[in-house]
């Protein structure tokens, strides 16, 4: 399989993507919420440094796959033998995924601006912030960035159940031609 997705198969570019951003989607989760129970100080701050570093490259994986699939766009799903409303079901995950992917890092950066730390990117670039400062646009946003994770979870336990279901108990391709092609 080549670079590109073709009508039956998606290329490599996709599939790197998918397990990069799912392995580092699955990443930022769990160190989110382990520095989520911390109180900041100098010898943990490298931690939040690491998720909003991990969380912003996840946002430009994102923008990079949305145009990447605008170009060559991802194979329909197998149909055969799957009925209408778990095709429906797997497309409206995949559209969920794809809003989550973009609003939780999105919520991430704009509630880091409005607690007044700046947003810097594996210490070299300084975003700009997306929200004033206040503490309660901070508590807002955060809580916002919260609820939009347990979506993402819920979704993800989704999308993963219908892919042990399509791999283990309906034996199609699914999971094997988005691992290797
Ligand atoms: C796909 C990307 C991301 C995921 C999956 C993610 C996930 C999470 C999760 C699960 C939490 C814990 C929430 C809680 O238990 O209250 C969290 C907290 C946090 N996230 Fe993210 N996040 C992402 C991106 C970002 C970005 C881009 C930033 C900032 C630039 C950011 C900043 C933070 C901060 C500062 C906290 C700690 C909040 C606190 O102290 O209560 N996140 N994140
Ligand atoms: C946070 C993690 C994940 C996200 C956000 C995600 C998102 C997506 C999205 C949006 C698609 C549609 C194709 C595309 O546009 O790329 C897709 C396809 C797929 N994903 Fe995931 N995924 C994640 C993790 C996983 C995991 C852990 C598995 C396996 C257990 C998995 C199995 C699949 C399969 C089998 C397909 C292909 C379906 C087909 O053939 O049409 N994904 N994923």
């Amino acid at each position: 399989m080549g670079v590109r997705n073709r009508a039956d198969g998606f290329g490599w570019v996709s599939r790197t993507i998918h397990w990069l951003m799912a392995a580092g989607i699955i990443g930022a989760l769990i160190l989110g919420t382990v520095i989520a129970d911390m109180k900041v100080n100098l010898s943990n701050l490298w931690l939040f440094g690491l998720h909003k570093s991990a969380g912003i490259a996840l946002l430009a994986l994102f923008v990079l796959r949305l145009g990447w699939h605008r170009l060559t766009p991802p194979p329909a799903p197998i149909a055969e033998g799957t009925p209408e409303w778990q095709l429906a079901l797997a497309a409206g995950v995949h559209r969920g995924l794809y809003l989550l992917m973009g609003l939780v890092p999105l919520t991430g950066w704009a509630a880091s601006g409005a607690s007044g730390l700046d947003v810097v990117v594996f210490g070299g670039v300084t975003l700009p912030p997306l929200a004033p400062v206040s503490e309660a646009w901070e508590k807002g946003l955060f809580a916002l960035h919260w609820g939009l994770t347990r979506l993402l979870i819920g979704l993800l336990a989704l999308h993963v159940a219908g892919a042990l279901y399509r791999h283990f108990i309906k034996r199609d391709r699914s999971l094997r031609r988005i691992i290797g092609g």
